[in-house]
């Protein structure tokens, strides 16, 4: 095993305080803590106690002060509308101060939260920061969901603003948050007080005085606003991600935690350094928005990019290519399925010939399983390593990854490397025994976790015990199954609940067959992921009707289809309901959905012993044939 990675490991693992102690020294806080972890009320561990810090000092000010204001912070390229901006520290710092004025002006203050629901342009990170700025918690949601989860946040958050954009540009489609907007505001029982739009130009729309406020008039009377002190346990943000109902999870960070562990990354995992220019491909409603675009690059105090547009049709499977040369990217970060698309696009890299890519040093991928063609193909084509890394909205940051900071070490196709220093991973078995090398089991995380992971869910202290910390005690549930090779190599295989990774992004099967069921001539349903090229997985569902239903079953099908579009949103990508006679199940009544996508992804299964009617899983091959799902 390589050595500096072997020793610094470990040391993470022995002595964690005495580790992050030491990497706590290389941010800014207006206290030093003086209790690196509070461990007394496991699994409620607290790192950095009794700090004071601001996470937008540490994203902003810090560098400022060390000289470094005139530096690009932030460029903007959105070959969707053909604008492109650039921000130095010091420009978005004097915007971001003005707009936390704004929300001040707004009554918001420490602790209260603020929804923020925008595309990929600068406002939505100058918005993000403000928050940070006078300690205001911010929950960001997705473009592409719907209302209903847009509603479910704000019920959740009990936020107090809202700040949003006139509209968000899809390929071929203007995404118009307005009416979006109003039908959450109707759906939420909570009420928010206020909502700030963001009008991007040519695209205004028309706001329901006094309840919205444009972007320009908040700023109007705004006054530039200092960093707050916040107790280094105090809330950075709450990201909602897909729990096994359809209730989402409100993940918490803590500010210390979270500035401590992120800065740290850049270097050691991404080996990134104050002069370079990061760029992540992603979308700041997810996580690795949150911590790769925004945060981590910031508290760096490097150059990062937000790219608003696809790796493909915008214009081109060369917009990749084009932002690395255009601004000397040294490292990209996105998922696999941006890198499929591309591939389809430009199998033999035509586009990719027409740039200068000599500032390109490595790509890493994450989010999903990253295939081995797909990582093979790209390395032939960049000719840098190409990094699986593996990590959860839960942690923030990669649980196993090559440290390319640290040390480089070997490829092995299919597994996302070792554990990164701080993650203490093991693979257990269902009585709780650690599972040999090579033996497949539930990847747990020895507890306490690092900092700038999850203390906690948003007011929900139960769920968080149950759901990740009493399935085996004194671990973390990552929900992940897999294996560590003889090499300490950890290969993530599923997950094993009802989480499927849809183009990158993370959805619950469980949500969805909630939102079937509530059609009236459903009875019971089943949804599945099931293996697609080009996204991973692909949900589709299995209805049963109602006795008595007349409606034909095209009709259904368009009817669910467009249910799940309107509830949870475009990027379910939701475009198979298949109307079936009855779904195969236990004989205590527990759909079979595991064999079922066996069947459908044609793996071999084994006939479940207590099947309640084996003709059904026939059955289901002729329905699944007939739709083209089983070719
Ligand atoms: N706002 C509104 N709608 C959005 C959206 C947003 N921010 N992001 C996606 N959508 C919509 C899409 O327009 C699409 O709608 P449609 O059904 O009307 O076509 C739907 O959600 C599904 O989107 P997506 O899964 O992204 O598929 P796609 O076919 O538009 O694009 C890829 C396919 C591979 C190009 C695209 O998924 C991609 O760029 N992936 C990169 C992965 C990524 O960023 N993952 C984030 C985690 S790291
Ligand atoms: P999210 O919280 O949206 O980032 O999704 C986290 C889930 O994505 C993990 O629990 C895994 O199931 C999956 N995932 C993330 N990265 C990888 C990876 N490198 N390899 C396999 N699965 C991954």
């Amino acid at each position: 095993m390589s050595k500096n990675y072997k020793k610094i490991y470990e040391n993470s693992i022995k002595n964690p305080e005495e580790f992050w102690q030491e990497i706590s020294n290389d941010v800014f806080w207006f206290k030093k803590p003086s209790q690196i972890l509070k461990k007394n009320n496991p699994p409620f561990y607290k790192w950095f106690t009794d700090g004071v810090t601001n996470t937008c000092y540490n994203a902003l000010d810090v560098h400022i002060d060390e000289g470094r204001g005139d530096k690009i912070a932030l460029i903007y390229d959105s070959p969707i509308t053909g604008n492109k901006k650039k921000y130095s520290y010091n420009e978005l710092r004097e915007k971001v101060s003005k707009f936390a004025g704004a929300l001040k002006n707004q009554s918001i203050n420490k602790g209260d939260r603020v929804i923020i629901y925008m595309p990929m342009i600068p406002e939505a990170v100058i918005a993000m920061l403000a928050c940070g700025r006078i300690g205001a918690v911010h929950s960001v949601v997705f473009g592409g969901f719907a209302s209903n989860e847009l509603s479910s946040r704000i019920d959740d958050s009990k936020a107090k603003l809202l700040v949003t954009a006139s509209c968000g540009f899809e390929p071929g489609r203007t995404v118009e948050y307005k009416p979006l907007v109003d039908k959450a505001l109707e759906l939420s029982s909570h009420k928010i007080e206020k909502v700030i739009f963001f009008q991007r130009p040519g695209n205004e729309v028309k706001l329901n005085t006094p309840r919205d406020i444009d972007w320009d008039e908040a700023l109007s009377n705004a006054q530039n606003t200092d960093c707050v002190e916040m107790n280094s346990n105090d809330y950075a943000y709450i990201l909602y991600t897909s729990g096994t109902t359809g209730i989402p999870k409100g993940i918490v960070r803590d500010i210390g935690g979270h500035i401590v562990a992120l800065k740290w990354t850049m270097k050691n995992i991404y080996n990134i350094d104050t002069c370079d220019v990061w760029w992540s491909a992603s979308d700041i409603g997810w996580i690795v928005g949150h911590s790769y675009i925004v945060y981590a690059p910031l508290f760096k105090g490097c150059t990062t990019v937000l790219f608003e547009g696809k790796p493909v049709g915008t214009p081109d499977a060369g917009a990749f290519w084009k932002i690395i040369s255009d601004y000397k990217v040294k490292s990209l970060f996105t998922a696999p399925t941006a890198f499929r698309a591309i591939k389809k696009e430009d199998p033999d890299g035509k586009f990719f010939s027409k740039y200068d890519l000599s500032s390109f040093e490595s790509l890493f991928l994450a989010g999903e399983r990253a295939d081995p063609d797909t990582i093979k193909w790209a390395e032939k084509l960049l000719k840098v390593p190409v990094i699986d890394h593996w990590w959860q909205t839960e942690t923030s940051w990669a649980i196993s990854s090559n440290c390319t900071g640290i040390e480089m070490q070997e490829t092995k196709y299919g597994s996302a490397c070792r554990a990164v220093p701080g993650y203490d991973v093991k693979v257990l078995k269902s009585d709780s025994s650690v599972a040999k090398p090579n033996e497949m089991g539930d990847i747990v995380v020895k507890l306490p976790l690092p900092p700038g992971t999850f203390p906690t869910l948003w007011n929900a202290d139960e769920r968080y015990k149950k759901t990740y910390m009493s399935n085996y005690e004194g671990y973390y549930q990552t929900y992940d199954a897999g294996h560590i090779d003889d090499d300490g190599y950890i290969w993530i295989m599923s997950r094993t609940d009802d989480i499927i990774n849809v183009a990158g992004h993370r959805l619950s099967t469980g949500a969805i067959e909630e939102v079937l069921s509530e059609h009236q001539s459903v009875a019971e349903c089943a949804v599945l992921g099931i293996a697609d090229k080009l996204k991973g997985q692909l949900p589709i569902g299995l209805v049963v009707l109602k006795a008595g239903v007349t409606k034909d079953n095209e009709t259904i099908s368009k009817e669910c289809i467009q249910m799940v579009r309107d509830k949870i949103g475009p990027v379910a990508a939701f475009k198979v309901a298949i109307v079936i006679k009855r779904l195969p199940k236990t004989r205590s009544g527990k759909i079979l959905r595991g064999t079922i996508r066996k069947i459908a992804d044609k793996e071999e299964y084994k006939m479940p012993a207590t099947i309640d009617d084996p003709a059904i899983l026939d059955e289901i091959k002729e329905d699944l044939k007939n739709n083209n799902i089983l070719k």
